[in-house]
């Protein structure tokens, strides 16, 4: 039973697809603790509706980056976790974080990485023309938006495109790609080999 953290900063609706797929096809795991960086993140109501755990860590009240992270690490780490899940979390995390996590930490950002890293990331898809854009899953390291890649999803760029209209469609594609992804972690089907993600087949019955 793999015990799993979730961190978010706003809505969690990539949050709430994957505790959704977790119970309905009870994965072999754990939602031990949703934990926000804001004390008004919609997500946290969802939380506290399933039975999961909730934590608030503000940023804001912590001066330093160095300091608030070793404030969120040591609540993450009372429960335990196998793996960490960024789901909208709105945060740069410390080098010395994300190394404390290391092959157990995922993202999920909107854009077909290394494509567009950071912030508006479908401004940035528009003003550049791509006819496709999307979402991937990767593991976290501490290079922004950087990490090894688990999983995309592709969306058309179409000409009455918009931020939002672009952010909706691939909003959709976001909550079955990264509960696919959750899912592969907790069956211990990923690898990472130089940099690159291995999926181990799923096992066969003979
Ligand atoms: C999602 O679109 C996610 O890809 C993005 O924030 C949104 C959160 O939505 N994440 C980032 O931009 C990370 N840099 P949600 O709170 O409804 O899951």
């Amino acid at each position: 039973m793999k015990n799993i953290v979730i961190l978010i900063s706003g809505r969690g609706s990539n949050m709430q697809a994957i505790v959704r797929a977790a119970r309905s096809e009870q994965w072999p795991c754990r939602i031990a603790a949703v934990i926000s960086n804001r004390a008004d993140a919609e997500g946290l109501q969802f939380a506290a509706q399933h039975g999961i755990p909730a934590e608030v860590v503000v940023s804001k009240s912590f001066a330093t980056r160095d300091a608030f992270d070793a404030a969120l690490q040591s609540v993450i780490d009372r429960f335990e976790p196998d793996l960490i899940v960024l789901a909208g979390f709105m945060r740069i995390l410390t080098p010395k974080f994300v190394e404390h996590y290391a092959g157990r930490m995922l993202n999920i950002h909107p854009s077909l990485l290394p494509s567009f890293p950071g912030l508006a990331t479908h401004r940035q898809a528009l003003a550049a023309g791509v006819k496709v854009h999307g979402a991937t899953v990767h593991f976290v390291t501490a290079e922004l938006d950087h990490g090894p890649i688990v999983a995309q999803a592709v969306v058309p760029v179409l000409p009455a495109d918009n931020e939002q209209s672009l952010a909706e469609r691939i909003l959709v594609e976001e909550h079955k790609i990264y509960p696919q992804a959750v899912k592969w972690f907790v069956e211990g089907r990923l690898s990472i080999d130089n940099g690159v993600v291995r999926i181990a087949d799923e096992p066969q019955l003979v």
